[in-house]
């Protein structure tokens, strides 16, 4: 029987850092993964594919809308979807590629099948007909997260989808409905928005984005209303009539009332994600899910039994792939017998929209909720100069400090590469910085990035281009 100090079962983001991390530090590790490729949700389903088509997308429409005003004129263009689809798949292919190539690379067994847990130091793989059981000193449970689904309300993954239907369409629907305006539903909206579908959102509470600031939220849900989405907010989907040629919605309002209905050719529900440990054994293993289904863990991502950890998605947190690789490198190190550690306070969040929204630390909403006296400092990308010889002026930057020691708590983004420009922020609240220590670093100009560092001058009321 094989024999390993580590065995991870899931190569998403968590599980295939995890694994490398270990191997690093000495381990002799293997991977099970039960999907014909490595890379889990991020990699085939989600982040990289999305990305793809968000790119593929803004180009489309950038040709179509944006080109001209800036001098450069081109025939309006033509949508070649099979071809935007065989793009978003040479990307996927790129990155699970390159997962294999690191598991080699790092001297990783990778066991395909489904893993099931026998108990501490025991894994079962079965998978093409073939059972094997390995053995192992320790166990990362690493399996993710799949949809959510809406009772009564089915997905073909065709007219019904999920994500992972959205992410794949065979034509354009001339109609989406979409159900939820968190993360999924704004991206893959936006993506199919600009290919030529209306997009309508329905959203159960009374703003999108819940979790994000809430200032920020708005402003871009306004953004969002002008390049053609409707949002009805407060109100949920109860049923969908699949029976005629077009999909016949009954939306009502969240507190109940009288219900109206939608048509669409394409419903897509994104409501959120739940823990996925299907096929594990957990229960038999003995171990412990909480209330809402996810394993388990202490401070050390241990679960209740010795040589069991679990990480990313599957466990409480942010659904996020950086969180579950950042999880994945504590967890190994841990294991090792280091002081691995992950800093929830500072996991930034990013909507990669256009404009896109990013997010490290406390909302306004959650630090008036706390009771933590601070300052804020907003800066608006019409008075920053790259935004203005770009013509992109949409959004702003909030950097919200401590108003005692100026310390930063939270910083809110959302305009054109906010994304990107979120990093300093984490940098300087990894560091305990203060607004000053931002306001008083240099900036190069003219940069976008420029317009955090005037949004934290406006903490202490001395921007100087505003
Ligand atoms: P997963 O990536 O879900 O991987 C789990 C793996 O475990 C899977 O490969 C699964 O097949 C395998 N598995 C499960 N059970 C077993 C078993 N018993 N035996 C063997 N294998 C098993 N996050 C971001 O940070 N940025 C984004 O831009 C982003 N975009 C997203 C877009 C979409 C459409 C979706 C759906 C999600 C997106 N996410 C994004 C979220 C991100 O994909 C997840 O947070 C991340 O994949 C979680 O990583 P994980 O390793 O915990 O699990
Ligand atoms: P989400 O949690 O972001 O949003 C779900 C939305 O649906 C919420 O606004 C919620 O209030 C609403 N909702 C719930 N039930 C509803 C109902 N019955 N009717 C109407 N609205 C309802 O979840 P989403 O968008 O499905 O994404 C899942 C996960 O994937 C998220 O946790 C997210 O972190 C991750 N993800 C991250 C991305 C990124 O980082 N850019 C991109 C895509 C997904």
């Amino acid at each position: 029987m094989a024999s390993y100090d580590l065995v991870v079962i899931g190569t998403g983001p968590g599980g295939y850092v995890c694994a490398i991390r270990a191997a690093q530090l000495g381990m002799k590790v293997a991977v099970v993964e039960k999907n014909a490729t490595l890379g889990g949700t991020c990699l085939n389903v989600g982040c990289m594919p999305s990305k793809a088509l968000l790119h593929a997308s803004e180009m489309f429409e950038e040709a179509a809308h944006s080109f001209a005003k800036m001098g450069v004129s081109v025939s309006a263009p033509k949508l070649d979807l099979p071809a935007m689809m065989n793009f978003k798949q040479q990307g996927i292919d790129g990155n699970v590629k390159g997962v294999e190539f690191l598991m080699k690379k790092n001297k990783i067994d990778v066991l395909k099948g489904t893993g099931k847990i026998l108990g501490a130091g025991k894994v079962e793989v079965s998978g093409d007909g073939k059972t094997e059981t390995v053995e192992t000193r320790n166990i990362v449970i690493a399996t993710g997260s799949d949809i959510a689904r809406l009772k009564g309300i089915e997905i073909d993954e065709k007219r019904i989808v999920s994500s992972t239907g959205a992410l794949s369409l065979e034509k354009v629907p001339s109609s989406l409905l979409i159900v939820g305006a968190g993360v999924i539903g704004l991206e893959l909206g936006s993506v199919w928005h600009r290919l030529g579908a209306k997009v309508t959102v329905v959203e159960f509470l009374d703003r999108i984005l819940p979790g994000m600031d809430g200032e920020v939220a708005k402003q871009f849900q306004r953004m969002l209303e002008k390049q053609g989405f409707t949002f009805k907010l407060g109100a949920k989907v109860t049923a969908v009539d699949t029976s005629g040629k077009t999909l016949q919605a009954k939306v009502e309002p969240a507190a109940g009332g009288a219900a109206e209905t939608i048509e669409a050719d394409v419903v897509l529900v994104c409501i959120g994600r739940v823990p996925y440990t299907e096929g594990l054994g957990l229960k038999e293993a003995g171990v412990a899910l909480d209330n809402r289904g996810r394993v388990e863990i202490d401070a050390h991502f241990s679960t209740n039994v010795k040589g069991i950890y679990a990480i990313g998605d599957v466990v409480a947190g942010p659904m996020l792939a950086h969180k579950a690789e950042d999880e994945g490198v504590a967890c190994a190190e841990i294991i090792a017998g280091q002081a691995g550690h992950v800093n929830y306070d500072v996991i930034p969040g990013v909507v990669y929209t256009t404009p896109e929204v990013s997010s490290v630390g406390k909302t306004e909403e959650e630090l008036k909720q706390a009771g933590v006296a601070y300052t804020v400092g907003k800066f608006p990308f019409t008075a920053n100069g790259r935004s203005k010889v770009n013509q992109t002026t949409d959004g702003l930057v909030k950097v919200l400090a401590d108003a005692k020691t100026d310390r930063v708590l939270g910083v809110h983004i959302v305009g054109r590469e906010a994304g990107e420009m979120i990093h300093e922020a984490c940098v300087l609240m990894e560091f305990g910085g203060s607004a000053e220590d931002l306001a008083r670093t240099c900036h190069a100009h003219p940069t976008r990035s420029e317009a955090i560092k005037e949004a934290s001058l406006a903490v202490g009321k001395r921007a100087i281009h505003m």
